[in-house]
């Protein structure tokens, strides 16, 4: 969602705003903005569009000061122009605040604002937070926040600067990342980790109903009762250069290739040194709970969500227990079926999406176990399930997700595997057969990668299209609806992914003459089956690009143009068969001239609803 950053210390604070949003920037990007304290006044500078177009207005220009704060927006309420970017200042330019999330019942404390002389310059929810404090301001920051925080309904990770108290920044969390950065005479606050790592690694991460009060020497935290929090240190292990692009054009492409050491990641310290059984430490289900499980149901939101079909016919097939998917907006508004012999599995990046967040929450209120399989370390998501399944992904910076579900589909091995040696489902001899294959992902990835040449030609070819189709069976037909969400969102061609058994009843009609199928074919049992559903757009002159897994060259038969992915378990096949998709995804995107890691609307984390 939106990326908040502030500095408060001994050096010039709008270089050190601007570099941290430049790191926050895939969070949104609608606009961009900063302001600090110089000669007794708020000085604002803020702009509409990338962060880019914020520093051709600065033109060089930095004003001196020593406290900022800054913010990278992504559109909720209002639209991206110049007066609704943040930061928002009260009526008389003593406060300002820059905020990630929804105040919900802005509207109802706006009227009441308006009735109380303030005067509004934007359309955003977060302007009443300034005006707020304005209206309670009695000499004190610390408690003028909390009070104002009282009245407001929603999210916020929010920060607070004040003319009346240049020394202190307050921020606040609630429902939106916040971490506060520790550093020597100064420190800093923003929303994500990216933003911290060139200046320090020594990180508080901020949970839900604190308060940062940060000086130059000192930060303190507290409650929502206003006591002090004995803060745990949370000492940052990634290099400032994982979130580099290190000679990669995009983040995206460079993350497409870290997937070999992202999927080992994974892998690592979670399989028996015999190579016999997976070992998930971080897992604390009892025995008879895991035995005794009837219901499995997934939760998630987008890429994350298709990770979670996969995983449904992975743990049915694996541990024979039923699988139900859900899309994280949906479960929490369905009132599901949950009881304490139900498991749930969220799935999240991030481990910040709102709606994820909020299906855990109604998972856990229903008496459910939760599980989460997430990349971010101590995230939202981590912290508030029963168990927590990283996928030591490291960071991914490109909207687009690619190593994250690849990780994501190594997780799902991993649990129903787990979940297949407590239940008895399989013999010893299967699992160490699955296991072995696992292993062998990652180096079968980079062939896949080492050979990309003919996805790039085959995107060469076919960018101009408007329309494209992703079909397959089975786990196929899981993948392409994640190969198709690839093309969608950083290419702008309409694209849908279909069963491909479910074509001839109605999709069919829009097969036309040269429109490209991408067709997956990786399932023996299933090949086929698919075989003829090919056959069935090729009558339509359908022009089919068929990605297969090695041993099925029938396909060739049938398709104009063939990319092989290398043997595997046919059940461990989406990790490799996707990774095509994702050049090709990445390749149309590039051919067409498309922002790949800032595509239009989109923001990496969605913390709102
Ligand atoms: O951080 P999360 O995994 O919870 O994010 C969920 C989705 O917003 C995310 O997977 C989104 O669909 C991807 N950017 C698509 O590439």
């Amino acid at each position: 969602m939106c990326g908040i950053v502030g500095y408060l210390g001994g050096r010039q604070a709008a270089p050190i705003l601007l570099g941290g949003l430049q790191k926050l920037e895939y969070r949104g990007y609608d606009s961009a903005g900063i302001a600090v304290i110089r000669d007794n006044t708020i000085e604002l500078l803020k702009k509409a569009g990338k962060l880019a177009e914020l520093r051709a207005q600065m033109n060089g220009y930095m004003p001196e000061s020593t406290v900022g704060i800054g913010h990278t927006r992504w559109a909720t309420h209002g639209r991206p122009n110049d007066t609704n970017a943040h930061p928002h200042l009260d009526c008389q330019g003593r406060f300002a605040v820059v905020h990630n999330g929804i105040i919900e019942n802005y509207l109802t404390l706006r009227e009441w604002l308006i009735s109380q002389g303030h005067v509004f310059r934007s359309e955003t929810d977060t302007e009443v937070l300034p005006h707020l404090i304005e209206e309670f301001y009695m000499g004190d920051l610390v408690e003028t926040v909390q009070r104002v925080l009282k009245k407001v309904d929603g999210s916020y990770a929010m920060v607070v600067l004040s003319l009346d108290e240049p020394g202190r920044l307050v921020a606040a969390r609630h429902d939106s990342p916040l971490v506060v950065g520790l550093g020597e005479g100064e420190n800093f606050l923003a929303s994500d980790i990216p933003a911290l790592l060139a200046h320090t690694r020594r990180t508080y991460i901020l949970e839900d109903g604190e308060i940062a009060v940060l000086t130059r020497d000192r930060v303190e935290v507290l409650d929502r009762a206003g006591s002090p929090v004995d803060k745990k240190l949370f000492i940052v292990q990634w290099e400032a250069e994982q979130a580099e692009k290190n000679g990669y054009a995009h983040f995206m492409l460079k993350e497409i290739y870290e997937q070999p050491k992202a999927l080992k990641d994974t892998l690592s310290g979670r399989i028996a040194p015999d190579g016999g059984r997976v070992v998930l430490n971080e897992i604390n289900i009892p025995e008879e709970q895991l035995r005794e499980a009837n219901k499995i149901f997934i939760t998630a939101c987008g890429t994350a969500y298709h990770a979670g079909l996969v995983g449904k016919y992975v743990i049915e097939s694996l541990a024979r227990i039923p699988v139900e998917v859900d899309i994280a907006s949906e479960f929490r508004y369905r009132n599901p079926l949950l009881d304490q012999n139900s498991l749930v599995i969220v799935i999240s990046q991030s481990g910040e999406t709102a709606d994820t967040l909020a299906a855990l929450r109604e998972a856990r209120r229903k008496g459910a176990r939760v599980i989460a399989v997430t990349n971010v370390v101590d995230s939202s998501v981590a912290r508030e399930a029963d168990d927590v399944l990283y996928t030591h992904a490291g960071p991914e910076i490109a909207v687009a997700s690619t190593k994250a579900y690849t990780t994501q589909l190594v997780a799902m091995y991993l649990i129903g595997l787990y979940l297949a040696q407590h239940r008895g489902t399989l013999d010893a001899g299967e699992i160490a057969q699955i296991i072995t294959e696992l292993r062998k992902l990652p180096g079968k990835v980079t062939s896949i990668l080492d050979n990309g040449k003919g996805v790039e030609e085959f995107a060469r070819r076919y960018y101009k299209c408007e329309n494209a189709f992703f079909i397959g069976r089975g786990l196929d037909y899981a993948v392409a609806m994640e190969g198709s969400l690839k093309l969608k969102e950083i290419s702008y061609i309409h694209a849908e992914a279909y069963a491909a058994g479910e074509l001839k009843h109605g999709t069919l009609a829009l097969i036309v003459k040269g429109v490209p199928v991408i067709a997956l074919a990786t399932q023996h049992t299933l090949f086929e089956k698919t075989v003829s559903n090919i056959k069935e757009v090729k009558a339509r002159e359908a022009m089919v690009l068929a990605v297969a897994m090695r041993g099925l060259e029938e396909v060739a038969k049938v398709a104009d143009e063939v990319l092989y992915i290398p043997r595997t378990h046919q059940a461990l096949a989406p990790v490799l068969t996707v990774v095509p998709l994702q050049l090709l995804a990445y390749h149309m995107a590039v051919a067409r001239g498309c922002d790949v890691d800032q595509p239009r609307n989109l923001a990496k984390s969605v913390t709102v609803e």
